[in-house]
């Protein structure tokens, strides 16, 4: 059985006070479900020392260990920070910072080096939806962000439409349910039946406490990435006890 994951991307958004919010949902859970909350980099070592069952994860991290990359944070500060998590390849970074499937799979590497787990993002835009080209994008994706040595503990698996991404728009539950069940089937035929298996898929975009009873009842569907819910525990809790119902 794969353990439910309710995972929050807090992005660019938290400063100290935004702590008393991951505090309230720290009371709030009971620990049956894995909760992980990724705050901006500079709140990572707080967030971990007030989180409780929680998992503090980061959004990103370069993939060289150390060296002379002004801005940049390298998975073993994440960990050394109190992270067991870090979000890659989320598609705000391969928008704004040009990162590759290449890009992803080092820091993906980088991030196993440091013994955390990685959280690799995978989506279509619009444009690719309205082209049939869907699962061609997310099969390239799959293939050239994940390294080999994938296991059900170090790598979870989100798939977040980049047209779903903040605006309030949902697929279909046919549409989330045709990617991951096509996701757990290229994962079983790259990684093995066992590991492809307990590898975690997420769902992301625009998860409301209002959509999330239904996107939770899709199959292959173990858990979600959600943005802008995640801000605040009013929002985030009656996910979190949705996937614990599901
Ligand atoms: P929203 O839940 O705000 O749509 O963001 C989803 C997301 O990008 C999570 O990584």
């Amino acid at each position: 059985m794969r353990r439910k994951l309710a995972a929050g991307n807090w992005k660019m958004n938290g400063l100290a006070a935004a702590l008393d919010e991951l505090k309230a949902m720290s009371e709030a859970n009971g620990g049956e479900t894995e909760v992980l909350i990724c705050p901006p980099a500079t709140l990572v070592a707080q967030a971990a020392s007030v989180a409780g069952k929680i998992a503090i994860g980061g959004q990103d991290c370069h993939a060289k260990t150390s060296g002379a990359h002004t801005g940049d944070v390298s998975a073993d500060m994440l960990k050394d920070a109190g992270a067991s998590y870090v979000i890659l390849g989320h598609s705000e970074r391969r928008t704004d910072h040009g990162e590759t499937d290449e890009d992803v799979r080092a820091k993906t590497r980088a991030a196993w080096d440091a013994g955390l787990s990685a959280v690799v993002c995978v989506g279509e835009s619009l444009s690719q939806r309205e082209a049939s080209n869907t699962l061609d994008i997310i099969a390239g994706q799959l293939a050239g962000s994940l390294p080999d040595g994938a296991t059900g503990h170090n790598l979870v698996v989100a798939y977040e439409p980049i047209w779903a991404i903040g605006t309030g728009k949902v697929p279909t539950t046919d549409q989330i349910g045709e990617v991951h069940d096509f996701m757990r089937a290229k994962l079983e035929k790259r990684f093995g039946e066992g590991v492809g298996r307990s590898v975690r898929l997420l769902y992301g975009g625009s998860v409301k406490p209002g959509n999330a009873d239904e996107i939770f009842a899709v199959s292959n569907v173990d858990g979600a990435l959600v943005g802008g819910a995640s801000l605040k525990a009013a929002d985030f809790v009656p996910i979190i006890e949705a996937l614990g119902a599901s």
